[in-house]
């Protein structure tokens, strides 16, 4: 199905929030918290010059594009648009859109879906559909589309081919992101540099993609940050905490205390006053394994 309307339904049926607002570019970014949610996602990034070398940061060329609303001081959620009239429910499980004849640019997407405090967000479901190289929706099928959940460390990665352009809109990817129990999501990414983003009334520069040249194809990179409340993750600097446990730091215990170190049962063998680099496991003289 090629969309031959001037305007199509979906820039059409209202003004979604934050559509057409203006670019975030006020908006600080806190290395530290980017930091934070990398180290939370078990994806540390590689520190050079003091700087965090996420994806988003190393746009090459040019004028950067307004950062994506991935877990900066405001906690901001991914801005919400409009589904469009193309959405079908019952995609395939799949991460890859395409198979080796699929005609189009190659176009790997990835990155995190976050909660409100920065933490990844596992089992998110996200669920993909976008046109096709040459602008086309499939309705009678599930062409460019499927639905897939983020890993255990929140990431994800869709492989397609890079959307096609039909009347009335820039080049998108349309999304639905839904952590389990939590709120839907429906948003589109965005392609940086396309002239149509200038006159697009959907177009939202905080939901672009970071996109870069891979071979004969691109690589994408965008993260989802869902409006799901969480704690605060632990910062990286802080001195180290002992999770799900009891054992702490400046306590003195004395032979036959029992604590619980990182959900395991110990038993003092020795009164001392424990210090942080004297945790039970590493000091087998001090603390017995129960
Ligand atoms: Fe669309």
């Amino acid at each position: 199905m090629t969309e031959s309307s001037a305007v199509p339904p979906e820039a059409s049926g209202g003004t979604p929030r934050n559509a057409s607002g203006p670019a975030p570019a006020g908006r600080p970014l806190s290395r530290k918290n980017l930091l934070r949610a990398a180290v939370a996602a078990g994806a540390v990034p590689l520190l050079a010059g003091g700087g965090v070398a996420l994806a988003r940061d190393s746009r090459s060329g040019g004028t950067p594009p307004a950062l994506t609303p991935a877990c900066d001081d405001g906690d901001d959620p991914t801005p919400e648009q409009m589904e469009g009239p193309y959405f079908k429910p019952g995609s395939p499980l799949r991460t890859s859109l395409v198979t080796s004849g699929t005609p189009g640019t190659p176009l790997t997407v990835s990155g995190y879906a976050f909660g409100r405090a920065c933490r990844p967000l596992r089992g998110v479901l996200l669920d993909f559909w976008q046109a096709d190289a040459s602008g086309a929706y499939d309705m009678s099928g599930f062409a460019f589309r499927g639905h897939q959940f983020t890993d255990a460390d929140g990431a994800f990665t869709l492989t397609t081919v890079v959307a096609g352009l039909y009347p009335g809109r820039t080049r998108h990817i349309h999304v639905k992101a839904q952590a389990p129990g939590g709120p839907v999501l429906t948003t589109q990414l965005y392609f940086p540099g396309e002239p149509r983003n200038a006159t697009d009334a959907l177009y939202d520069p905080a939901l672009l993609m970071n996109v870069r040249s891979a071979g004969p194809g691109r690589q994408g990179t965008f993260d989802f940050v869902l409006d799901v409340a969480q704690q605060p993750s632990p910062d990286p600097t802080d001195p180290p905490t002992e999770p799900g446990g009891t054992w702490a730091a400046g306590t003195s215990y004395r032979a036959g205390d029992r604590v619980v170190h990182a959900g395991i049962s110990y038993r003092c063998l020795q009164a001392h006053s424990a210090i942080t680099g004297w945790e039970p496991p590493l000091v087998p003289a001090l603390w017995e394994r129960v």
